[in-house]
């Protein structure tokens, strides 16, 4: 049985079958933070979080990679230009966090633990709309080259 015209006219006419493909971005920044929850006493704190709770501050380099994924446009060959990804992370992400502290300095982390994974939850919601129409499809934040966190939106 075949399709009815309907359903074939209201495919994408810009990309017809191209294929979906994941382009990622990968981005460095450094910043300081204490993981701190602090409607928990101090000796909770210190037992749950030891040396990441240290009240003088400690720093991180982190990697972010960015992911985006959708068809492949015909006209460039791109899914996503690379280069616009980078200064979109950059505005949206880096250039306020870099050399920042994640408790005091980072608007969107206000009133937050800044654990890895409240971090890249908190990033995925500054980037996923600055992305449209391409898809956000997966963060990974690095905190050390051994720990690392993903996030895929859900
Ligand atoms: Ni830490």
């Amino acid at each position: 049985m075949s399709l009815p015209d309907a359903f074939l006219s209201c495919r994408p006419t810009s990309s017809p079958a191209m294929p979906d493909v994941t382009v990622t971005r990968r981005l460095q920044f450094n910043a300081a933070h204490r993981v701190h929850n602090p409607a928990l006493s101090d000796e909770e704190n210190e037992r749950l979080f030891g040396r990441c709770n240290n009240p003088n501050w400690h720093g991180h380099n982190y990697t972010l990679d960015v992911s985006v994924r959708g068809p492949i446009e015909a006209r460039t060959g791109y899914v996503f230009d690379l280069g616009a990804l980078k200064k979109i992370v950059t505005e949206r992400v880096l250039d306020r966090v870099d050399h920042r502290n994640f408790n005091l300095d980072v608007d969107f982390m206000h009133g937050v633990i800044p654990t890895s994974e409240n971090i890249i939850v908190a990033i995925w919601r500054e980037l996923a709309p600055a992305v449209a129409p391409a898809r956000l499809a997966r963060l990974v934040l690095w905190e050390t080259p051994n720990n690392y966190v993903e996030y895929t939106g859900e």
